[in-house]
């Protein structure tokens, strides 16, 4: 092998810039050649491939976001979309590819794996709700982020006697919402998985009131249905009376920016060392990701087609906790 190239797609994950260094210096130290794509799949149907060296990814470390460039790619999902990229990694000489990303992004590099281009992917999302990976990179700090939040909104709710409404990301997973929950000290957490009515939330909003409690808070996981703004509208239509005022904050892309922290950054670079590895051993084909500890490799088939469900006696620890 002489030269790889290293993207990151998806939504941007706080920890993708230290996956991107371990990727770049663990495969110079292989004696590879390591191109950058800029802006994900896009970048590489474009050709957008620039040598990345040793400086070049010098104090990104502690930077949120990619310096890569990241995005969304619809035309990536057509097979005139994914043989223009093959043939702008043949035409710059890339032999193989690192995918940082989530759930998409590497149905994306299985797609690549099935028409026989090497690919090793890195788990990287907040939502962490891909198979293969106990943790994806950008988890840990998008839950500090949360918590901070938070602890702030219970402050100002005690000083008004209010019920907060706190939105997390997660479109199609509760995992934030439920860690923010449990962590965070919230009275309730509603999540996708876990259909919640919400004459429910009203009922324990009231009784936190009632146990005299100077403040409510109720993690909502965005793709929760009705979401935090259709709690509130819920209340406001169904509950003159709830004892606390309702206020409702949307936390949304601020968990995706902030700097990584510790686990993160030490996340990323063991994920993004063993890539490379897995290149070298003449592996491609997998996820790595972290399962009880450990890095593994998880064939990209069995990625695709896995599920990771939240576990419900989480949610349990959740209710028993919220008095
Ligand atoms: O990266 C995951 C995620 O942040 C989800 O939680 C969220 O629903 C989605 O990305 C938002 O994506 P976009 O950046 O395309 O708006």
């Amino acid at each position: 092998m002489k030269r790889i190239a290293v993207l990151t797609s998806g939504g941007d994950a706080p920890g993708m810039n230290a996956a991107i260094r371990a990727v770049v210096r663990s495969g110079i130290a292989k004696g590879w050649e390591v191109f950058g794509v800029e802006h994900g799949f896009a970048g590489l149907i474009a050709g957008k491939l620039n040598p990345l060296g040793p400086r070049d990814v010098g104090s990104i470390m502690q930077r949120g976001g990619t310096v890569l460039g990241s995005a969304r790619c619809p035309e990536f999902k057509t097979e005139e979309g994914r043989l223009a990229a093959i043939h702008q990694m043949s035409a710059a000489g890339v032999e193989a590819l690192v995918v940082i990303g989530g759930n998409g992004s590497q149905r994306g590099s299985h797609s690549l794996v099935r028409m026989d281009f090497p690919v090793v992917g890195v788990a990287s999302t907040i939502d962490n709700d891909l198979y293969g990976s106990d943790v994806t990179i950008g988890v840990d700090t998008a839950l500090n982020v949360a918590l901070e939040a938070i602890d702030r909104l219970k402050v100002t709710a005690s000083s008004h006697q209010r019920a907060m409404l706190v939105e997390v990301m997660g479109r199609g997973s509760g995992y934030l919402a439920l860690m923010a929950g449990i962590t965070g000290g919230a009275e309730a957490v509603v999540i996708p998985e876990c259909p919640t009515e919400p004459e429910r939330v009203a009922a324990e909003i009231r009784r936190a009131y009632e146990r005299g409690k100077p403040h409510a808070i109720v993690v909502v996981a965005e793709g929760a249905n009705p979401n935090a703004q259709g709690l509130a509208q819920y209340v406001a239509e169904h509950h003159a009376q709830l004892g606390f005022e309702l206020r409702v904050t949307i936390l949304g892309y601020t968990q995706r920016g902030a700097p990584p922290t510790f686990a993160d950054r030490m996340l990323a670079t063991r994920l993004g060392v063993a890539a490379t590895e897995q290149l070298a051993a003449g592996n491609p084909g997998v996820l790595v990701g972290v399962v009880k500890g450990e890095v593994v490799a998880t064939p990209l088939d069995e990625v695709v087609s896995g599920k990771k469900p939240i576990d419900p006696r989480l949610m349990e620890v959740a209710r028993v906790l919220a008095r």
